[in-house]
């Protein structure tokens, strides 16, 4: 078996392209999570795009362990110095650098000739060598270039002292069998490619991002790149779990092994949803919350007669246990904190005291507690603010669609009411909050769904803020009343665009 580096691009190639900035803090608490989840690569970000991206990088470099940290660049000696500013703390530091190299990239985009980006492409490897050793170089577009063309380009890439080529179908255009000529092309033409790894980066324009991704690694891609749950530029990038699993289940049909926790899947999906706002459709493969239901009643039967039936993954593979207790207002601590951990929330201390407290809560509103009740309560208290407390909120509506909300906060202590009107429960809800709170970024989007099952389903409100800056943030609420879920969530986007 081959060696399968596993390369994360959640927040670079994911983040970048959402137009949310997290903060570092976030980006952060992603990166343990990787960490955790055993990927080898983490792109941190593009240091040179933003003096945010640049401390995220920074931070990220110096306080996560025990994994290669990589920055990306344009092929620009000013874009790799800061670069390799932001890297300095890195245990492992990558620099990947690139330029396009089809015909309508170097044409339309860079207006320059094809020796040009040759120049180029050596300059930018042997500037970004001077930093750091291992050196990434991605030929943007690869796919859509003259491969005569791109074989040169990689050849000198590798001679400038690149240790891995990225061989990127950055538009999605490619078919899994195109692609997968493509890789045994470069790894048969390219004389030196025994002097670097090969690796594969690929968009969803069409469908096939996993498919294509998967054929260039079984021509002999030694790296894959992508993002959790596919987030990403336009229709996304390869989903990582969707490779990782294809390769846990069929080791042999692709040649390779990688050395991902694959328990850690379903909380990694979790945590990067949480974070980023954007949620993980139900038929998701590996990571949606119906990958593992059985809804017709012949599936059902199978299942419960031999789950290899209809089942080709153990939920518990990708982190997903078997639930053998059921939690309800009668359950302890212990039991709480038991099935808490089996969940990938290890609490303790006075942080159990807390989640307890608010498990009574919740349990006192439901009869049963379902697992996905448990990742909500987690989820709100991690996005639950202290200084920020909603004390009470009332409300007056009528047909004319004019409500009027009146609500009470305690700011740091201090308690404040006040009212505003809105079209509807909700924007009166918001205006009066941003009243309170001062708030001056608009709301660029509001959602709310239920999360769980039964009539006392704990609702999710997801709300988009845009601050002075111009950039996205996303505040999360959970509550078994969509309208206090609404308001905690507005809170959240609040403090977070401060
Ligand atoms: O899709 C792409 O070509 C990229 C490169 C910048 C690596 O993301
Ligand atoms: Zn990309």
């Amino acid at each position: 078996m081959r060696k399968l580096y596993v390369f994360d691009t959640t927040l670079r190639d994911g983040e970048q392209s959402l137009g949310i900035t997290l903060n570092a803090r976030e980006k952060i608490e992603i990166a343990r999570q990787l960490v955790s989840l055993g990927v080898d690569v983490i792109e941190a970000g593009f240091p040179a795009s933003s003096p945010g991206d640049l401390e995220s990088v920074s931070k990220i470099a110096k306080e996560v362990k025990g994994v290669t940290i990589c920055g990306l660049t344009r092929a620009v000696e000013q874009d790799i110095d800061i670069c390799a500013q932001a890297l300095k703390q890195a245990e492992a530091p990558r620099i990947h650098t690139g330029i396009g190299v089809s015909p309508v990239h170097m044409e339309k985009k860079l207006k320059m000739t094809p020796e040009q980006v040759i120049e180029r492409t050596v300059a930018a490897v042997k500037y970004a060598k001077k930093y750091v050793h291992d050196v990434e170089f991605y030929a943007e577009d690869s796919f859509r270039s003259d491969r005569t063309f791109l074989v040169k380009v990689l050849e000198k890439a590798i001679s400038a002292g690149a240790t891995v080529i990225n061989i990127p179908d950055t538009v999605g255009y490619a078919s899994p069998w195109e692609y997968g000529e493509l890789i045994a092309f470069v790894m048969n033409q390219v004389k030196n490619i025994d002097q670097a790894v090969v690796s594969v980066h690929c968009h969803n324009d069409l469908g096939m991002a996993t498919a294509n991704a998967l054929a260039g690694i079984r021509n002999g891609a030694g790296q894959v790149e992508g993002t959790i749950n596919g987030i990403g530029e336009r229709a996304g990038n390869t989903s990582l779990e969707e490779v990782i699993m294809a390769v846990f289940t069929k080791p042999t049909a692709y040649g390779v092994e990688s050395r991902i926790n694959t328990r850690e899947i379903a909380p990694t999906s979790r945590i990067v949803a949480r974070i980023t706002g954007v949620s993980v459709p139900d038929h998701k493969a590996i990571v949606g919350a119906n990958a593992f239901m059985h809804a017709s009643g012949i599936h059902q039967d199978g299942v419960i007669k031999d789950r290899d039936t209809y089942e080709i993954i153990k939920p518990e593979d990708i982190g997903v246990p078997q639930n053998t207790i059921s939690l309800s207002a009668r359950s302890g601590r212990h039991a709480l904190q038991h099935r808490l951990e089996e969940l990938g929330y290890p609490v303790e201390g006075a942080d159990l005291d807390d989640v307890y407290e608010r498990f009574l809560k919740l349990a006192d509103a439901k009869k049963e507690i379902f697992d996905q009740d448990l990742f909500a309560l987690m989820g709100d208290k991690e996005s639950f603010t202290e200084s920020i407390q909603v004390k009470n909120m009332s409300f007056a509506t009528n047909l004319s669609k004019i409500a009027t909300a009146t609500v009470t906060l305690e700011l740091n202590g201090v308690e404040t009411t006040d009212a505003a009107t809105g079209n509807g429960l909700v924007s009166a809800l918001f205006n009066t909050i941003g009243r309170i709170t001062g708030n001056t970024a608009g709301v660029e989007d509001y959602a709310v769904k239920s999360v769980t099952r039964g009539n006392e389903a704990i609702g999710e409100a997801t709300v988009k803020l845009r601050n002075d800056k111009g950039a996205l943030v996303v505040g999360k609420g959970f509550s078994t009343d969509v309208i206090e879920a609404s308001a905690k969530a507005y809170i959240n986007a609040v403090m977070k665009s401060r």
